[in-house]
């Protein structure tokens, strides 16, 4: 064997599924000839076994529960490709698997709709105080109609500033345009796909009723909505994140609700995940929190997980997957180049 050990082009390769993902993805994998693994536990599977998993693999399906750096690269000599099943990678450690010439994929596109409906559901929740007004009823403090009580506000005539206006947020963008809101967006380049100018970051966060988060995890934006950023905001505005916990200093947000600088705030994603009970976040007021739901439909998590697999079978077959998220690490077999 002229390069590493890699043995599976048009061959049969060993692939490490690592949850029970709905769909045909796993029949797919298998009807291409690879001996697969899916891992059998309720939970993501821990760092020992997973690294024991992938000693032998081909390939591994990977979720954003599992993270993959370096030290679990260099364990898994024979590995060709990472598919993680999200947008989504900050769980993989990129720029350790391209020097290890390991692919690395996502799967953007086809959540984009039920991340942008999530991200609506959490802003009329928000906006018109659903979680409250659900608790009253439960609790039996459902009294007679009364024109004062539990009253939210209108989405129509409010401005909504995306953060990050890449598929995701220019869809969330042109739904908020349905309930009559002025859309904004602030980026690092212009993005000709979003219904909406662009503005300076300062200037959004000024101008915005309703703040909207959809940027990636990064060095660049972790932490990004700090105490600055919560200051800077519109007294009493809403503050949506449907992206990555980590770009939201946890702090910052709490205090802001506390002092009501912000007027409610509604999360699918948080640091920790999941957040236990007793987190001190859970303690603020005019809060809203989801476990991570964005991508949770039937039919939306099956093509993740079949959009996982088209990647997967590429990379094993020597061909460049679609939705490579690191192209450097792409060398055609036979080159001689890469390992
Ligand atoms: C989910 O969070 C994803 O990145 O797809």
């Amino acid at each position: 064997m002229a390069w590493g050990g890699f043995r599976t082009i048009g061959g049969v390769g060993r692939v490490f599924v690592t949850r029970r993902v709905p769909g045909r993805a796993v029949d797919l994998l298998e009807e291409a000839g690879h001996e697969v693994t899916v891992w059998p536990g309720e939970f993501p599977p821990p760092p020992e076994p997973l690294r024991e998993e992938l000693r032998e693999a081909d390939a591994a399906l990977t979720l954003i529960t599992d993270t993959v750096g370096a030290d679990l690269l260099a364990a898994a000599p024979r590995l060709r490709v990472v598919a993680n099943m999200a947008v989504g990678f900050d769980n993989v450690d990129i720029d350790a698997a391209t020097a290890r010439g390991v692919l690395v994929t996502n799967t953007p596109g086809v959540l984009t709709e039920a991340t942008a409906d999530l991200t609506l559901a959490l802003m009329l929740a928000a906006a018109r105080r659903l979680p409250e007004g659900s608790a009253a009823v439960h609790e039996g403090r459902w009294g007679p109609w009364d024109p004062g009580w539990l009253l939210g506000r209108d989405l129509g005539g409010l401005t909504l500033g995306v953060v990050g206006p890449g598929r995701i947020g220019a869809a969330v963008a042109r739904r908020a345009r349905a309930f009559g809101m002025s859309t904004i967006y602030h980026g690092p380049r212009e993005a000709a796909a979003f219904p909406g100018d662009r503005m300076p970051w300062e200037e959004l966060l000024r101008a915005a009723d309703v703040v909207s988060v959809h940027v990636p995890l990064s060095d660049e934006t972790s932490g990004l909505f700090d105490e600055a950023a919560f200051s800077a905001m519109k007294r009493g505005a809403i503050f949506v994140n449907t992206s990555r916990g980590g770009v939201v200093d946890q702090e910052a947000l709490r205090a802001a609700l506390e002092s009501g600088r912000l007027g409610a705030a509604a999360l699918d994603v948080t640091v920790p995940e999941p957040l236990p009970a007793d987190h001190p976040l859970l303690s603020a007021p005019n809060l809203i929190v989801l476990p991570h739901l964005g991508s949770a439909t039937r039919e939306t998590r099956a093509r993740m997980a079949e959009r996982s697999v088209d990647g997967l079978l590429a990379a094993l077959r020597g061909e460049r997957p679609p939705h490579l998220v690191n192209p450097a690490a792409w060398w055609p077999a036979g080159s001689g180049a890469g390992r």
